[in-house]
């Protein structure tokens, strides 16, 4: 892995880690970043989530990753105008419930055809908070013409059912499992993918292990490093 900065950016100066031949990972802000990389094939993202994450009662001290969440910001949403179908042949966004109403109609307009799918946790929190069970979670995959999507029988289903990460494997608070996210990788047209919100890299680990090209975006420096970790130790298993 090179680690170090790059002041030839065209976003301006910021960390770049290079992971083999394959991998580019920016520590800095998506919004600034992502315009300035070009064509990607699909654009996989899980942004920051937009929802009323009080309450809980008393369960609430049994999931820190909530406070994090906060803390964090991860719930404060984001511009949807990142999701830009001149710069991505396919998006793949993960949203809260709460955002469908706003997000399908956004990517209705931008792309061709999209489908809602779903990541089902056989292991909600215990938490209603005058709702549904947090026991799913909606992903779209929107496309254009020449990037629908791909996979054999089995990859096709819209539900895919795995267990939440802990919080404290690695240090956040929605990281999203394997199984999810090398579907999501066979499931999307083309050899480049790009995440702009990356978090601790899950959408490059999977990436990397089906022999595809990966550009990430992060601008928390912790879960940066987390990513570059990630990402460099698939890189070895899978070269
Ligand atoms: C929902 S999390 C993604 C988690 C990721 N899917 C994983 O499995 O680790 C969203 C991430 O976007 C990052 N983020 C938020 N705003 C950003 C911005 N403007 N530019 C880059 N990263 C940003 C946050 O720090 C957070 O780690």
């Amino acid at each position: 892995m090179i680690i170090g900065l790059d002041p030839g950016s065209p976003a301006g100066d910021m960390t770049v880690a290079r992971i083999g031949n394959r991998v580019t990972l920016y520590c800095g802000d998506a919004y600034a970043i992502r315009p300035t990389l070009g064509w990607m094939d699909a654009d996989v993202m899980d942004p920051p989530y937009l929802f009323d994450n009080r309450g809980g009662g008393h369960f609430r001290s049994t999931r820190p990753g909530s406070n994090q969440i906060v803390e964090e910001g991860l719930d404060q949403g984001f511009d949807h105008r990142i999701i830009n179908p001149l710069l991505c042949g396919a998006a793949v966004v993960f949203c809260h419930n709460d955002q469908l109403p706003r997000l399908l109609p956004f990517m209705t307009g931008s792309f061709s055809r999209f489908a809602l799918l779903i990541w089902e946790k056989p292991n909600p929190m215990p938490v209603r908070n005058k709702h549904y069970l947090p026991d799913t979670e909606p992903f779209i995959h929107a496309w254009t013409p020449g990037y629908h999507p791909l996979g054999d029988h089995h990859d096709m289903h819209r539900v895919i059912k795995a267990p939440s990460v802990k919080t404290s494997t690695f240090g956040h608070p929605t990281v999203k499992p394997d199984a999810v996210m090398d579907k999501i990788v066979r499931n999307v047209a083309g050899e480049r993918i790009c995440d702009p919100f990356m978090g601790t890299g899950s959408t490059g680990v999977a990436a990397v292990k089906a022999g595809k090209a990966f550009v990430g975006i992060e601008q928390n420096p912790t879960h940066f490093e987390t990513a570059c970790q990630r990402i460099a130790a698939a890189l070895e298993q899978h070269p």
